[in-house]
């Protein structure tokens, strides 16, 4: 029941402030955000890839108001690539992005945002790596998977995410299903109607199961992003069964969340990759993290007691 209250609340201005000022929240919002600046976060990459794991980076921010905030996402992208360059990681350290934060929904945003991303797309491929554009709430996702096709065009590489609560995934699931394509599945974060969305737990997972057979007897690059037991059993059940080698799929979790299943699984064979969030503009990436689990509102409001 605390979920969608709180998925409410990542919306509202007022309580970002009253969050932000509250004491204690910075201590909780470093297990889920890496740092503030890409100096911060360049350290937290080379550990990770020394202890076999690869990474997925994300420069917090989304539904920005002005074209200059979206420029600056672009221009935070480009700076985070540089600092990338000289680790020469290729793969092992992509990018993911969220087109809300390239203006996406300001006035002639799709256009905006296409032009915004498509730079930080150039700049991933000049260094032999790749970008994932994250899922969004559904009433951006037609503008969305436009862009995607759109850059794949001349980035064939170019990732996108699908979410399993959405009555369209399976739908898009096998649109995209080809070679070449790399898909991230996840179960979905945001709070969605029931007019197209799912909204039970069980359900979720079952949709969730039907759009992972879809792509791994699919040509595409399956990217399971979950931290669910049971839905990690069943991907390597059904990548079994569909043929799949190792280097087939991977996995991805969350920074800050099942860190030893990160280890586990890595030291198994399997590719597991840490969407690892940076920056500043942490506040609707941290409100949907306590939603996902209650039990870390409890453990945010004790911080701010005991403090
Ligand atoms: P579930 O929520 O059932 O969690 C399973 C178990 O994992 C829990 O029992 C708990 O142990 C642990 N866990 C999960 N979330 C936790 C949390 N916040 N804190 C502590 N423990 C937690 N969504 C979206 O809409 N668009 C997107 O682009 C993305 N991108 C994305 C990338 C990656 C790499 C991941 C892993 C997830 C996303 N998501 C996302 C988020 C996704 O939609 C979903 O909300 C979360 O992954 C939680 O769902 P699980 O599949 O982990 O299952």
């Amino acid at each position: 029941m605390l979920g969608p209250v709180i998925l409410a609340a990542s919306r509202s201005d007022k309580m970002r402030r009253f969050v932000s000022a509250a004491p204690g929240t910075k201590q909780v919002v470093a297990r889920f955000i890496a740092g503030e600046t890409v100096e911060q976060v360049v350290p937290v990459v080379k550990e990770a890839v020394a202890k076999g794991l690869e990474v997925t980076l994300d420069v917090v921010g989304e539904d920005i108001t002005t074209r200059e905030q979206a420029a600056a996402a672009r221009d935070a992208y480009l700076e985070l690539i540089e600092q990338l360059a000289g680790l020469g990681l290729g793969t092992k350290a992509e990018m993911s992005v969220k087109l809300s934060m390239f203006g996406q929904s300001l006035e002639g945003g799709h256009e905006l945002a296409l032009a915004n991303v498509r730079p930080v797309v150039e700049a991933a491929a000049a260094i032999g790596t790749t970008v994932t554009l994250d899922a969004e709430d559904h009433t951006t996702l037609d503008s969305m998977f436009a862009i995607h096709e759109e850059l794949r065009k001349d980035f064939p590489q170019t990732g996108c995410v699908i979410q399993a609560y959405l009555f369209r995934t399976e739908d898009d699931a096998r649109r995209l299903s080809e070679a070449g394509s790399r898909v991230r599945i996840v179960k979905g974060a945001y709070k969605e109607p029931a007019s197209v969305a799912h909204q039970d737990k069980a359900e979720i997972d079952k949709a969730f199961v039907r759009v992972l057979k879809i792509l791994m007897e699919g040509d595409g690059y399956p990217m399971i992003g979950s931290h669910d037991p049971r839905l990690i059993a069943i991907t390597q059940e059904l990548a079994r069964s569909a043929g799949r080698k190792l280097d087939d799929y991977e996995f991805q979790m969350l920074y800050g969340i099942r860190g030893d299943e990160h280890v586990r699984l890595a030291a198994e064979g399997h590719r597991m990759r840490v969407y690892t969030a940076y920056g500043t503009d942490w506040y609707g990436y941290f409100m949907r993290r306590l939603a996902e689990k209650p039990a870390n509102l409890l453990f945010f409001l004790r911080s701010m007691i005991t403090k």
